[in-house]
């Protein structure tokens, strides 16, 4: 078996020196110049790129050119990114530490992390809507799929779900991989069809790379509640033991580590299964395994 970290940090060198080129300060930009700060300083602290990594991998694995994938790839990273500004802030998880530096309303106060996310949740559609490399179809098709997996049925309502469960003492399995689908795994799913479109692909592919991600998220979620309370804030580049404090129910509160790691195995086992649909494509796989085993 080929080992993918070769292929792993070409994806990601890509992603990061993409996201570089959307928000360069300009003259006509001066007076927004905090603005932009705020968002490159969260865009640019880092991450796995796990997103942007999956667009390239399904449109690569469907026999596609990843370079064509540019624009979808910078855009998902640029919700994700929204995504973890507003779920730090005080009235969300009020966690004070991401990707290893101070959160963004740390650095720049409440009110532009507020905006910068605001802005980072629009310009993915700006991006994409002004790409070179795609069709108006394939343009169309990725709105429409990306809003659908950001708004009130994909990662913001699995937020409003989320904060409502931290008031109740009821949360069962069900209501978790609910939860969980719709905050962790829409974002997820919606970078392996945006892969698939960029390909070219079929309505029935798109739709099996999005089972795939669905599967992925859920075992991408439990392993996120599983290192909130084993690792450490200097491992894991943001505070652990967010969870208990915001009174959170997750994999480990109702079931403890152990079983929440074998439910994260099975579940990735079932995203795996899900692959023979794409040649059991050599790098998904490898990478479904390893972000299981990862350590932050
Ligand atoms: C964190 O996502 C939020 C979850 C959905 C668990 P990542 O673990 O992908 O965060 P980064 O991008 O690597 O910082
Ligand atoms: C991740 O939930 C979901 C989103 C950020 C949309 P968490 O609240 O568990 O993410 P972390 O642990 O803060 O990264
Ligand atoms: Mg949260
Ligand atoms: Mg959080
Ligand atoms: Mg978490």
């Amino acid at each position: 078996m080929t080992d993918i970290k070769e292929k792993l940090n070409e994806y990601i060198r890509f992603t990061e020196d993409n996201l570089k080129k959307y928000n360069l300060h300009s003259e006509a930009m001066a007076a927004q110049k905090n603005l932009i700060d705020a968002m490159n300083y969260s865009l640019e602290a880092g991450g796995k790129r796990i997103r942007p990594v999956l667009v390239y991998a399904f449109c690569n694995a469907l026999g596609g050119d990843y370079r064509n994938a540019c624009a979808p790839a910078a855009a998902i990273e640029m919700i994700h990114t929204f995504s973890l500004i507003h779920d730090d802030l005080p009235a969300m998880d009020d966690d004070d530490y991401r990707r290893g530096k101070p959160s963004c309303h740390k650095a720049f106060g409440e009110a532009m992390a507020i905006l910068a996310g605001d802005a980072l949740s629009v310009q993915p559609f700006e991006i994409i809507a002004d790409d070179d490399h795609l069709s108006s179809e394939q343009k169309v098709k990725m709105i429409s799929c990306l809003a659908k997996a950001v708004g009130r049925a994909g990662m913001i309502g699995g937020q409003v779900i989320d904060m409502e469960n931290e008031e109740r003492t009821d949360v069962n399995e069900a209501d978790l991989r609910n939860m969980y689908r719709h905050k962790t795994g829409q974002l997820i799913a919606v970078s392996c069809m945006m892969g698939c479109i960029c390909a070219g692909a079929d309505d029935e592919t798109i739709s099996a790379a999005a089972d795939y991600g669905f599967k992925l998220g859920l075992a991408f979620q439990i392993v996120d509640d599983i290192l909130d309370v084993t690792s450490t804030t200097e491992v894991l580049g943001k505070p652990v033991g967010s969870d208990e404090e915001e009174n959170k129910t997750t994999f480990v509160t109702l079931y403890g580590v152990e079983k929440a790691q074998e439910i994260a195995n099975a579940v990735t086992d079932e995203a795996l299964g899900c692959l023979e649909k794409f040649g059991n494509d050599a790098f998904l796989t490898q990478l479904t395994e390893m972000l299981l085993r990862r350590k932050n």
